[in-house]
């Protein structure tokens, strides 16, 4: 196992022993400060990871390529999921956490490979808070992820994120035995406070 950390990131430890890690995953355009203060509403004890995606598109940081709007590059996208896991783990040994602590939270993009990750390496994520979330591909059948909890949370008048899309993608994971909470936003693609403060209420009730 490789000990370098391949991806642009900024680190910052817990406070109070607190066992969390917070692995903040930006939209399309944003890097690694951009969920900063989202990290600091959603649990101010976890640590935070936040990793800048290494794909450019114009000059706009993505976690992995697309063919065009909602159309993934899945090659790309396979490829760029084993890199973040990888460098989890690797994370994980540098900074001493365990990966099951850890909870991705992304947005759009961001939030489209924490999926695909939960989807291919589930074991090293804890759970997730996926923000304007969409199918990335379909899993396998038998994938577990029985106690992993995820919380989804989509624009009811998002143009990017087709309701039905939303709604496969709650299905594939609870018929997976993840433990799935879908909630609607009386927004579109934008993240609005309020559902921030849902998504802190919702962490703060899991238990280890
Ligand atoms: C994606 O490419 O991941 C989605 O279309 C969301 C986005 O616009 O980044």
């Amino acid at each position: 196992m490789s000990n370098h950390l391949t991806f642009i990131h900024t680190y910052t430890p817990a406070k109070n022993a607190s066992p969390r890690v917070l692995l903040m995953l930006h939209g399309t355009g944003g890097d690694e400060t951009s969920l900063i203060s989202f990290a600091g509403v959603l649990d101010p004890d976890a640590a935070i990871l936040s990793v800048r995606g290494k794909v450019l598109e114009d000059g706009a940081p993505r976690f992995f390529r697309r063919l065009q709007e909602g159309v993934f590059d899945m090659e790309d996208l396979h490829f760029r999921t084993k890199e973040l896991a990888d460098f989890i783990v690797a994370a994980g040994e540098i900074y001493s956490f365990n990966v099951k602590d850890v909870i991705a939270v992304g947005y759009s993009n961001g939030a489209n490979i924490a999926s695909s990750v939960l989807f291919s390496r589930p074991e090293v994520l804890g759970g997730a808070i996926l923000f304007r979330v969409m199918v990335p591909f379909v899993p396998e059948d038998n994938l577990d992820l029985s106690g992993k909890p995820i919380l989804l949370l989509e624009g009811k008048y998002d143009p990017l994120v087709p309701l039905e899309n939303a709604e496969h993608l709650a299905i594939l994971l609870q018929d997976r035995n993840a433990k799935v909470s879908l909630r609607w936003i009386e927004l579109d693609h934008r993240i609005g406070r309020s559902e921030l403060n849902d998504a802190q209420w919702w962490l703060s009730q899991l238990v280890d």
